[in-house]
C-alpha cells in the first residue's frame, strides 16, 4: 500500500479525508527521541551566561561581528552593543535608544492600536560596510530605517522611510539581508498587512530599486522566514510558507515556498519596468512517503559546502510543522540541496489562466527561462513569458526524499546547524534546536537517523519571541528572547568524566583523551582520541569490556565485596536506588542465584528497587546500567539481616529522610562508570514499615489488577457487545412486529466484526512496515561477549518489540549462566518482573 500524498491523492480531495483518519492511526509510528542527557536550568553541568536588564525586552533580532567578539540586538525601543568576548560575562558596550515620540505613540493608539504594541520593535539589523550598521524598526505602526555607527552605535544619518523593508505590525514576521551594500526584504509593505513585497532597497547608479510585479499576486498570504545570500550563484533565495493557490479544492493549504531572484536584475525595460525579471517560485515538500506533509515552515538555516566542494552541495535545514491537527505538537526538520532547488527553478512552470486565475500544468511553448538570470534587456514578449509563468511545476524534495528528524514530543521553532569534524577527520552534520518550552536540543545526523546528544534549558516561560544566533568559531550560542540574552557553549566534554560516557555521547566535538584521561573538545586534539559517534561502540573505543561486577557475585557469600551495606529488620520495606547513567540507559536489577520475582519485588519508575525484607530477599543486589550495549555497573549493595537493635552499626544505618525520588527530568549524573568509590553513588534508602507498605502493596494490586482487568475485558467485552446488540434489536422487533429485522442485525453485526477484523490486521501490518523502517537509532550490533545485550537492546527500545520478542530475550537471560529476571521495559519505562 503505497500512499502518495501530494500531489496524487491531492487531487481527489474525497481521498483526502480518509487519509487523514488513516494517519492518525498510523501516527505512532514516529521514533521517540529522547535527549541522552538533560541539564535543567541551573545545572551545573551547562555553565549559562545570561544578559538581561529591566530596560530591555523583546530581543528580537541578533547580529553578530565577523570575529565573534561583539554581539548586537535589536530589542525593543533600542539597539545594543554587547561585549561578548569575555568567558564569563555579557557586558553591555553602549545602547542607542530609538523609540517613538509621545507624538508617534498618540498616533499609534488613535489608529485603533494596542499601546504595548506601539513602542519601536528592531526588525532588521544588517552590516552595511565596515562602519555602519543598517536597521529598521515597527516605530509605533510607522515603519523607520536609519544608518548605525557600529563603533560607537549612534544614529549617523536622518531615518529613512521603512516601508517595504520592515512590517508594521510587530507580530508580523518578516526577513532581511544585505549583499553588496543593498538591502533585499521579504515583508509586507502597507498598515493593513496585506501587501506583500520581496524588495530591493539602497540600490545607486544605474541599479534600481526592485520589487514585485503584483497585479498577478506574485506572492498569496505569506509568511517570511528567512533569506539567503549564495555568493557563486550571485542569486538570493527566500523561504517562506504562503496560501498554495494550485491546491484551490482545499481551503486555505499552507504551502511552503523557496524564491529565488538574481542580483543582477534591474528590472525590464518597458515591461516589468522596476520589478523584478528573475523572480521564480518553488513548492518545498517536507513529506515522507506514506504521511501528511509537514508543510508549514518555521525555521530555516544554511549549511555552507564542506571546504572545496562546489556551492551545489549547499544545504538548507528547516523545521517544518503540520497545518493538521493530526500532527500538532509535531514538527519534522527536513534538509533541501541547493542542487535540487535550482533543478526545479530550471524546469517546467505551471500556466495561470488570467482569466479564472486558475493554474494549470499544460504545456505550452516555452518563450524565455523563468528564473534566469539576465533577463532585464530580453524582449517584451519574453518578459511576459516570465511575469506570468513564476511558479515551478515541480516540488523541491528533501534530500534522500525523507525527513531529516521527526519529533512527537517537542516542537521546535528554531534551529541552526553546523558541520563539525569528529576524530577521525569525517564531518557530522550537529543541529541545535529550540524547542517551544525552551529547551534547546543538540543533535547529530546519523546514518541511522538523529540521535539527540544532549537539551539544555534555556528558559523557564515559554518565550513569544525567539531567536538564535551560531557563533561556530567561538563555538557558542545566543538565544534571543522576550527576556533578554542566554548564551550557551556548544558542548561541555568535561560533564562526561568517564571514557564510556564520553563515548556514549556520540558527541562530535567531544573524545577521550587516553593520555589526560578526560573527555576533551575534539577541535583542538591532534592525537587519536576515543570516539565513535556512528556507533558509540565503548569496547572499541575505550579499549575496555564491559565491567560488571558480576562475576564477583559467583563468589560466595562471605567472599562477597559487600558493596554498600543495608542493615534491615525483618518485614522492613526495602528501596535500593539506582542512578540512571543517561535517559537513553536501562537499568536492570540483578541478584545472585535467584530471580527477583514480582511477587517479591517492585520496580519502580526511577529504577529503583522495593521489596519487603525477609529471610529470602536479604543478600546482594546488583543494579546494571546498560546503554548501547555497554553494561555497568551503578551500584551494589549487601541487604543484610540487623543482628541486633543495639548492634546495628551508626554508619550503615539508613538515612532518617528518604532523597528526593529524582525525576526523569533531573539530571543524568551517572555514577562513576567503574565504580571507584561506592560512597560517591546515590545512598540506598530504607523506610519504616508503617511509611512506605501502603504505597507498596497499592502499587502491587494495582499493577496486577489492572493485568487481571485488560484480560478478562478482552474476554468479555465482545459476546458483551453482542448480547446488547440482540437485544436491542428484539426490543425494536417487539415494538415494530415480526420483520426480518433480527438477522438484519445479526448481518450487520457480523459484517462490522469482520471489517473490523480486516481493518485491525491491515493497519497491524502498515505499522509493523512502519516500525521496521524507523527503527530507534539505538541499534548496534550485539556483542558476544555480552549475551545478555539482546535483553536491554529490547528495552532500551521501549516495549514496542516486547511481544514478539520476548520469549527470546528470556532465553538469553537464562542461557548466561547466572540467574536473573529477564526484565523488559514496562510501558512507564520500569522494568516488571517477568517470571521465566
Ligand atoms: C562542564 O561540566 C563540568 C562538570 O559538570 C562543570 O564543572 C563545568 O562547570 C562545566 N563547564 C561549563 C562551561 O559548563
Ligand atoms: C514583547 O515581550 C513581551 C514579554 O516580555 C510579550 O508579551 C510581547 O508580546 C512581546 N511583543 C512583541 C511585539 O512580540
Ligand atoms: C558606510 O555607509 C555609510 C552610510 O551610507 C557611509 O556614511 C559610510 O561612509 C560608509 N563607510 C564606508 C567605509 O564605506
Ligand atoms: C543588456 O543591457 C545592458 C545594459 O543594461 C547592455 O550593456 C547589454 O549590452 C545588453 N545586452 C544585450 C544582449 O542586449
Amino acid at each position: 500500500m503505497n500512499i502518495r500524498l501530494i500531489p496524487a491523492v491531492m487531487e481527489n480531495p474525497s481521498l483526502l479525508s480518509l487519509i487523514v483518519a488513516l494517519l492518525g492511526f498510523l501516527s505512532p509510528c514516529l521514533t521517540r527521541l529522547t535527549p541522552r542527557v538533560s541539564f535543567p536550568k541551573g545545572s551545573p553541568g551547562r555553565h549559562l551566561t545570561r544578559f538581561s536588564s529591566h530596560d530591555v525586552s523583546n530581543s528580537t533580532t541578533l547580529l553578530l561581528s565577523d570575529d565573534g567578539d561583539m554581539l548586537y540586538v535589536g530589542a525593543r525601543d533600542a539597539v545594543l552593543a554587547l561585549d561578548v568576548s569575555h568567558k564569563d560575562s555579557i557586558i553591555l558596550r553602549s545602547k542607542l535608544d530609538w523609540s517613538p515620540s509621545e507624538k508617534d505613540l498618540e498616533q499609534c493608539s488613535m489608529k485603533g492600536k494596542k499601546m504595548v504594541d506601539c513602542p519601536n520593535f528592531i526588525r532588521v539589523l544588517q552590516f552595511l560596510n565596515t562602519t555602519h550598521i543598517y536597521a529598521c524598526g515597527t516605530f509605533a505602526f510607522s515603519p523607520r530605517c536609519t544608518y548605525i555607527n557600529s563603533e560607537t552605535l549612534t544614529m549617523s544619518l536622518k531615518p529613512d522611510e521603512g516601508r517595504g523593508r520592515c512590517p508594521y505590525d510587530p507580530y508580523q514576521r518578516n526577513t532581511a539581508i544585505i549583499v553588496d551594500g543593498e538591502l533585499y526584504t521579504g515583508t509586507v509593505a502597507d498598515y493593513r498587512g496585506n501587501r506583500p513585497v520581496i524588495s530591493r532597497h539602497l540600490s545607486e547608479g544605474r541599479r534600481v530599486d526592485l520589487k514585485l510585479d503584483d497585479t498577478l499576486g506574485w506572492l498569496e498570504d505569506p509568511t517570511f522566514i528567512s533569506s539567503s545570500f549564495i555568493p557563486d550563484e550571485e542569486k538570493i533565495y527566500f523561504f517562506f510558507s504562503e496560501v498554495g493557490r494550485e491546491y484551490d479544492f482545499i481551503d486555505k493549504f499552507i504551502v511552503s515556498r523557496v524564491s529565488q531572484i538574481c542580483m543582477s536584475d534591474v528590472g525590464g525595460q518597458r515591461t516589468l519596468q522596476r520589478r523584478w525579471t528573475t523572480f521564480a517560485k518553488a513548492q518545498l515538500l517536507c513529506q515522507a512517503d506514506s504521511e501528511l506533509p509537514y508543510n508549514v515552515i518555521q525555521d530555516m538555516d544554511i549549511l555552507p559546502p564542506a571546504e572545496g566542494a562546489p556551492s551545489d552541495d549547499t544545504l538548507f535545514y528547516g523545521i517544518f510543522t503540520s497545518q493538521w491537527s493530526v500532527n500538532s505538537g509535531r514538527s519534522a526538520v527536513c534538509s533541501f540541496r541547493l542542487t535540487d532547488i535550482k533543478s526545479v527553478f530550471s524546469g517546467n512552470y505551471k500556466v495561470l489562466n488570467r482569466d479564472t486565475l486558475q493554474w494549470s500544468t499544460r504545456v505550452q511553448e516555452k518563450v524565455a527561462n523563468p528564473g534566469e538570470c539576465g533577463l532585464h534587456n530580453a524582449s517584451d514578449n519574453a518578459l511576459r513569458f516570465v511575469k506570468e509563468n513564476f511558479l515551478a511545476d515541480d516540488s523541491v524534495r528533501p534530500v534522500g526524499r525523507s525527513l531529516t528528524m521527526v519529533s512527537a514530543e517537542h516542537n521546535y521553532s528554531h534551529l541552526t546547524v553546523q558541520r563539525v569534524q569528529a576524530a577521525n577527520n569525517r564531518d557530522y552534520t550537529v543541529l541545535f534546536l529550540l524547542t517551544e518550552s525552551g529547551y534547546l536540543h543538540k543533535a547529530v545526523l546519523l546514518p541511522t537517523g538523529a540521535h539527540i546528544i544532549e537539551e539544555v534549558q534555556v528558559f523557564e516561560q515559554p518565550q513569544p519571541i525567539k531567536s538564535l544566533k551560531l557563533s561556530v568559531a567561538k563555538g557558542l550560542i545566543y538565544v534571543g528572547t522576550s527576556e533578554g540574552l542566554v548564551r550557551v557553549p556548544t558542548a561541555n566534554c568535561s560533564f562526561y568524566w568517564t571514557c564510556p560516557q564520553c563515548v556514549l555521547a556520540r558527541d562530535p566535538f567531544c573524545g577521550w583523551d587516553p593520555a589526560s584521561r578526560a573527555c576533551v573538545e575534539a577541535s583542538n586534539h591532534q592525537t587519536s582520541l576515543g570516539q565513535d559517534i556512528d556507533k558509540g561502540n565503548v569496547e572499541e573505543a575505550c579499549n575496555s569490556v564491559s565491567f560488571t561486577h558480576r562475576a564477583r557475585f559467583g563468589l560466595p557469600a562471605a567472599s562477597c565485596p559487600a558493596g554498600e551495606l543495608v542493615s534491615v529488620s525483618l518485614n522492613e520495606v526495602v528501596r535500593l536506588q539506582c542512578p540512571a547513567a543517561s535517559q537513553l540507559s536501562q537499568q536492570l536489577w540483578e541478584r545472585p542465584n535467584s530471580r527477583l520475582s514480582s511477587d517479591l519485588y517492585l520496580h519502580l519508575d526511577d529504577g529503583s528497587l522495593s521489596f519487603v525484607a525477609t529471610p529470602i530477599t536479604v543478600g546482594h543486589y546488583l543494579c546494571l546500567s546498560t546503554e548501547n550495549g555497554y553494561q555497568q555497573t551503578m551500584a551494589i549493595y549487601h541487604v543484610k539481616q540487623k543482628s541486633s537493635p543495639i548492634a546495628q552499626s551508626p554508619t550503615n544505618y539508613t538515612r532518617p529522610q528518604a532523597p528526593p525520588i529524582p525525576t526523569t527530568k533531573a539530571v543524568a549524573r551517572p555514577g562513576p562508570g567503574l565504580l571507584p568509590s561506592l560512597g560517591t553513588l546515590p545512598k540506598r534508602t530504607s523506610t519504616r514499615q508503617g511509611e512506605t507498605e501502603p504505597t507498596l502493596s497499592s502499587r502491587d494490586t494495582q499493577v496486577t489488577t489492572g493485568q487481571r482487568g485488560r484480560n478478562t475485558s478482552q474476554w468479555t467485552e465482545e459476546p458483551g457487545h453482542k448480547e446488547a446488540g440482540f437485544r436491542d434489536g428484539e426490543l425494536l422487533m417487539s415494538a415494530r412486529g415480526p420483520c426480518y429485522l433480527k438477522e438484519l442485525v445479526v448481518v450487520s453485526v457480523l459484517l462490522v466484526l469482520c471489517l473490523s477484523l480486516l481493518i485491525t490486521m491491515l493497519l497491524y501490518v502498515i505499522r509493523k512496515r512502519c516500525r521496521s523502517r524507523t527503527a530507534p537509532h539505538a541499534g548496534t550490533p550485539t556483542r558476544d561477549s555480552d549475551r545478555r545485550t539482546p535483553v536491554e537492546q529490547e528495552a532500551l527500545r521501549g516495549n514496542q518489540f516486547q511481544s514478539k520478542r520476548n520469549g527470546q530475550a528470556l532465553h538469553s537471560g537464562q542461557a548466561s549462566g547466572f540467574v536473573c529476571n529477564g526484565a523488559l521495559t514496562g510501558s512507564n519505562g520500569h522494568l516488571p518482573n517477568t517470571p521465566i
